[in-house]
């Protein structure tokens, strides 16, 4: 068994979450996203999901002190000792450091950070486009990866709906947001010489296949 522990970087919309999909299935390792553990506590209508709502919605970032200690808590069960995909965590160099000091803690180390990129008009094309099965989450694109029937899932028939934030004004200020807070994490991670960069412009497919190929010399 490999035990591959990794982050993925890069901008709103350039394909994490699709590319973490097929990730943690070629590796059997559990993908924990930030951004979904905040939808899901929306769902539900948790505290945390209230307090992190004001925020999304205007495509600013949750403060850290509400994100840090749920990676910490999630990356201590069972599942993680196989290893783990954080997507969209770590955010911002504070993040980044509190996430150093718990892995330090536990006494293992990341593997690599995939760090995709692709030009703001991709991003932006690519998040407004996007649909989300409303029963399994699943994602998709009215362009670039279609349901085979229109606005129902292909896994449960599920209906499609569109992100509160992937409407075009909150996509440009995410992107501002990840400018000016994440993207100083790229030379974070060069100098601990653990970056993977990758061409977010290629299709879904490509991406993939340079991931795997570059992890798989690990
Ligand atoms: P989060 O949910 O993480 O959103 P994000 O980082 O803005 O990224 P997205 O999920 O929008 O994009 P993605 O890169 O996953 O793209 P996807 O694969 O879906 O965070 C949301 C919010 O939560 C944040 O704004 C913040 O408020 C909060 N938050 C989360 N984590 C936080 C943290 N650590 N600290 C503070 N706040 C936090 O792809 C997009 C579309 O493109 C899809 O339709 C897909 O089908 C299509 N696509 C993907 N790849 C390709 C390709 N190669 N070619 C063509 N189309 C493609
Ligand atoms: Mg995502």
């Amino acid at each position: 068994m490999i035990i591959v522990r990794l982050i993925l970087l890069g901008p709103p919309g350039v394909g994490k979450g699709t590319q973490a999909s097929a990730i943690v299935k070629e590796y059997n390792i559990p993908h924990i996203s930030t951004g979904d553990i905040f939808r899901s506590n929306i769902k539900e209508g948790t505290e945390l999901g209230k307090k992190a709502k004001e925020y999304m919605d205007k495509g600013l970032l949750v403060p850290d002190e509400l994100v840090v200690s749920i990676v910490q808590d999630r990356l201590t069960k069972e599942d993680c000792v196989q290893g783990f995909l954080l997507d969209g965590f770590p955010r911002t160099i504070n993040q980044a450091e509190a996430l150093d000091k718990e892995l330090t803690k536990m006494g293992i180390k990341l593997d690599k950070v995939v760090n995709i990129d692709a030009d703001k008009e991709i991003l932006i094309e690519r998040a407004i486009g996007r649909r989300i099965c409303k029963t399994c989450g699943s994602s998709y694109h009215i362009k670039f990866n279609p349901p085979k029937v229109e606005n129902l899932c292909d896994i449960d028939n599920g209906e499609l709906f569109q992100r509160d934030d992937d409407i075009e004004e909150t996509v440009a200020t995410r992107i501002e947001v990840y400018l000016n807070q994440t993207q100083p994490l790229i030379d974070y991670y060069k100098e601990k010489g653990i970056i993977l960069n990758v061409d977010g412009t290629r299709p879904i497919d490509e991406v993939f296949e340079t991931i795997v190929k570059a992890l798989g010399d690990k």
